[in-house]
């Protein structure tokens, strides 16, 4: 008698015990895989090379490129090589390889990468017009695949979308920059 009723309070303790065990894995998941995106800011440019090459008109530019990512996650993010491109309004005018990197969870982290910009000048006519108003408005998209990792336990497929809207004000010589970044699982 006592026997059986030991066993189905041990039962039911059990049972309770899994339902919280299983209702506190629900809630981690959700709080530590629910991620936040991560935070893009576009630190320095310095001018490595210019060219303009005559009579062809094309530019041959490299800038070098400091991009700061503050990842608020739990989780780090590792990446495979991609390439960033860079758009003056509908045409490729630059492209920066970014290398493969980890991100690592609730730290900023610096990406140093090379802009090559080959802009045929001819074909750009809106290029001129905005040089001559002041302002020249790119845009920049790249998507990363990798993985989040949390403290080497949970391993999940992960993308991160990132599109940045750079203005260049033509007579300060400054640049400034707007970044998106969503990160998806
Ligand atoms: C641009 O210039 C660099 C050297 O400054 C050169 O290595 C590269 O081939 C040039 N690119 C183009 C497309 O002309
Ligand atoms: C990524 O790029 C670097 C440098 O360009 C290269 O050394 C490396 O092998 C590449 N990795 C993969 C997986 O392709
Ligand atoms: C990233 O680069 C900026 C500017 O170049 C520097 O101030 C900062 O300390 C660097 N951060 C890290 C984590 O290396
Ligand atoms: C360039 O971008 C800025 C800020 O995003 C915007 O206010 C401005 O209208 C744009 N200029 C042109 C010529 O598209």
């Amino acid at each position: 008698m006592s026997c059986s009723k030991g066993f189905k309070i041990c039962s039911v303790t059990a049972i309770l015990l899994l339902i919280l065990l299983a209702a506190l894995l629900l809630v981690l998941f959700f709080t530590v895989f629910k991620p936040k995106d991560p935070h893009i800011i576009l630190k320095s440019v310095k001018l490595q090379g210019f060219k303009l090459e005559t009579p062809t008109l094309k530019l041959n530019v490299s800038l070098g490129i400091v991009i700061t990512v503050e990842n608020p996650n739990h989780g780090s993010f590792t990446y495979h090589n991609n390439t960033a491109h860079l758009y003056h309004g509908e045409t490729l005018v630059a492209e920066a390889p970014l290398r493969e990197d980890t991100i690592p969870a609730r730290r900023d982290h610096n990406i140093t990468t090379s802009l090559s910009i080959f802009a045929d000048v001819a074909k750009l006519k809106d290029l001129s017009s905005d040089y001559s108003r002041g302002v020249i408005n790119f845009t920049s998209s790249v998507t990363l695949l990798g993985k989040v990792k949390v403290v080497n336990l949970f391993k999940m497929k992960a993308t991160s979308f990132c599109t940045c809207y750079i203005s260049l004000f033509v007579p300060h010589k400054s640049i400034d920059s707007i970044c998106n970044s969503k990160i998806k699982l």
